[in-house]
């Protein structure tokens, strides 16, 4: 199966996605609204990761018990990606993270690299790559063409906001990787911004404009 793309709109989902857009939302008011809506995607992301049995004892008597056995790789795409993260470390006590620094130039808007710290293993995990905007997709072609250098088979993309363009440049490099979003926006401007969009991401959560 290819070239997936899976829309989370839950009404409460759609409801924060709208705080996120308002101009007028206060920086802290912003990270908590990112932060429940990774929340509600992490739970969405990993329906079909894989549990085994094993027993327990409750007060009255023995049963089976489930356990999470896929080892999971959570990788934030620095910065704007680190706003991502507790939502899904939330339900996911056993994962790890990993982390890989790219920042748009601001000229060409083509990503550039400048830190990356990657755990070992990840060719047998389940790795989730995170970042709110997919634009161009620069950014996101270029974070899976290096986990795959690095051995990872099973790699699922989180945003939560993709634009038309960034969505079929993804594909076209990496037809296999689902895309997972809050909202397929209506395009990009001269200056590869998403409209509507919410602005700059990474601004906005860390109170950088
Ligand atoms: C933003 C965003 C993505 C990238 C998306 O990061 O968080 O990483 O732009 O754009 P693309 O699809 O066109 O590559 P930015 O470069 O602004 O860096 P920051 O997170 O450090 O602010
Ligand atoms: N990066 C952002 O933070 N926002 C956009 O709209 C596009 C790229």
């Amino acid at each position: 199966m290819g070239k997936q793309v899976i829309i989370i709109d839950h009404p409460l989902i759609k409801r924060n996605i709208s705080i996120l857009r308002d101009k007028t939302t206060p920086v802290n008011q912003f990270r908590d609204t990112v932060n429940e809506l990774s929340t509600l995607m992490a739970y969405e992301v990993t329906k079909d990761i894989n549990v085994q049995t094993y027993e327990i004892h409750t007060p009255l008597e023995k049963t089976e018990g489930y356990f999470v056995s896929d080892q999971i790789v959570i990788i934030p795409i620095l910065r704007a990606g680190l706003g991502i993260l507790d939502g899904f470390l939330k339900f996911l006590h056993e994962a790890r993270v990993g982390m890989l620094g790219l920042y748009r130039d601001h000229r060409t808007h083509e990503p550039v690299e400048y830190y990356s710290n990657i755990p070992s293993g990840i060719e047998n995990s389940v790795v989730i790559l995170i970042d709110p905007m997919l634009a161009t997709g620069g950014s996101a072609i270029m974070a899976v063409d290096y986990l795959k250098k690095l051995g990872a088979k099973k790699i699922k993309f989180v945003c939560l906001i993709a634009a038309p363009e960034g969505i079929e440049a993804f594909h076209a490099k990496h037809p296999s990787v689902p895309v997972f979003t809050a909202s397929v926006d209506r395009c990009l401007n001269h200056n590869k911004y998403i409209l509507p969009g919410l602005g700059d991401a990474g601004d906005r959560f860390f109170g950088t404009m």
